[in-house]
């Protein structure tokens, strides 16, 4: 299993993308007071037929015809039930998915955030073509990302570097270095 979220996060929008999703939101709900972490991706790809929504949890079920398991979701769902916490999944065919993983903040078994801003980057360097927005609240402070503001810089890796930093400073600033 990955030890940080935030690759987690990478494979559940990898799956929106796959799903044709042309915006993805991703939101990120640190709240201390209420010992919760919580995480929700929102897409608007083709959604998920009855089958696959019953199956999505298994991890030896895939609709990918290269392999024959499928474990994005099902890593989801270990970490949930390792921690106490929940995994719901919404989707309607045709409108779209969210994915929302409820985790208690302070149990040892609950992953790291990890490195958010990476996975970010990641996301914008291999599918530009992608909307998608960051947004997230830590005890009632928000940051939020939304790559259109870059849209247009991202075919070019020299602004890529830059937008990196930016994006690396500006989050420091919101968290003040604290690494959940
Ligand atoms: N956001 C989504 N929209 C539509 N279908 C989805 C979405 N997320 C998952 N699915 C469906 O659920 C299946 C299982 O997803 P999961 O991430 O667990 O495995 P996978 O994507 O098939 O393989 P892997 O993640 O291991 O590369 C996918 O093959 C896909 O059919
Ligand atoms: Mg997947």
């Amino acid at each position: 299993m990955m030890e940080e979220l935030s690759l987690h996060i990478l494979d559940i929008v990898e799956n929106s993308i796959n799903a044709k999703a042309t915006k993805v939101d991703i939101e990120i709900d640190v709240d201390k007071r209420e010992n919760l972490v919580i995480i929700k991706v929102t897409d608007n790809g083709k959604g998920m037929d009855d089958k696959t929504l019953e199956n999505v949890r298994d991890p030896f079920f895939t609709t990918k015809t290269t392999r024959k398991v499928g474990l994005g979701v099902s890593f989801l769902d270990e970490i949930a039930e390792l921690t106490g916490g929940s995994l719901d999944i919404e989707s309607n065919l045709g409108i779209g998915t969210t994915i929302q993983l409820k985790l208690p903040f302070d149990h040892p078994d609950r992953p790291p955030l990890g490195d958010i801003i990476s996975t970010l980057i990641t996301l914008l360097a291999t599918n530009p073509q992608v909307w998608i927005i960051y947004r997230e609240t830590r005890n009632g402070k928000t940051w939020e990302f939304d790559s259109k503001e870059v849209e247009g810089l991202l075919g070019d890796y020299t602004w890529l570097g830059k937008i990196k930093e930016v994006l690396y400073n500006s989050y420091k600033e919101f968290t003040g270095g604290e690494l959940i």
